[in-house]
């Protein structure tokens, strides 16, 4: 089923307030990726909803908790020899440039209203739902135990 259909039919019961409503779907059995998964779910809501002056701390915060997260994750895939470790760390470079990218542009004025309200919510539902749902089920299967 192509992406958008899926956050489209999910965004139906999700309350008006939140792009992207947290609880046990999203959950992936690792204990560090759904805390920060969390965080970060809590963090683009946040985002989403902030008026185009308050996205810029915001967005500095969210890139730098992607920064921690993606270096947890990569460092997972590394201790537990994860076979497709390249693509998702290349994943994460390509977000983390993204977003730097984005907060030059705020930085300019420009509220990037797309990005926040659609791409960032759906690239976070894609990924988890991917890169993260494969890498933490072979990390689980490998005998990581936190
Ligand atoms: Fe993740
Ligand atoms: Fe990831």
């Amino acid at each position: 089923m192509p992406p958008f259909r899926r956050i489209r039919e999910g965004s139906a019961m999700i309350p008006r307030h939140a792009v992207i409503r947290w609880g046990e779907p999203l959950l992936l059995g690792v204990g560090f990726v759904d805390h920060d998964h969390c965080e970060a779910v809590e963090m683009i809501n946040r985002l989403a909803a902030a008026a185009p002056t308050e996205r810029l701390d915001l967005a500095r915060a969210f890139a730098h908790h992607c920064v921690e997260h993606f270096a947890r994750e990569e460092e997972m895939m590394v201790k537990t020899g994860f076979f497709a470790l390249d693509p998702h760390r290349d994943e994460h470079i390509r977000v983390v440039a993204q977003l730097e990218e984005v907060i030059r542009a705020l930085e300019a004025g420009d509220p990037c209203d797309d990005y926040f309200t659609v791409e960032l919510p759906q690239w976070f539902l894609e990924h988890r739902a991917t890169m993260d749902y494969v890498t933490s089920g072979f990390a689980l299967d490998h005998g990581w135990v936190e």
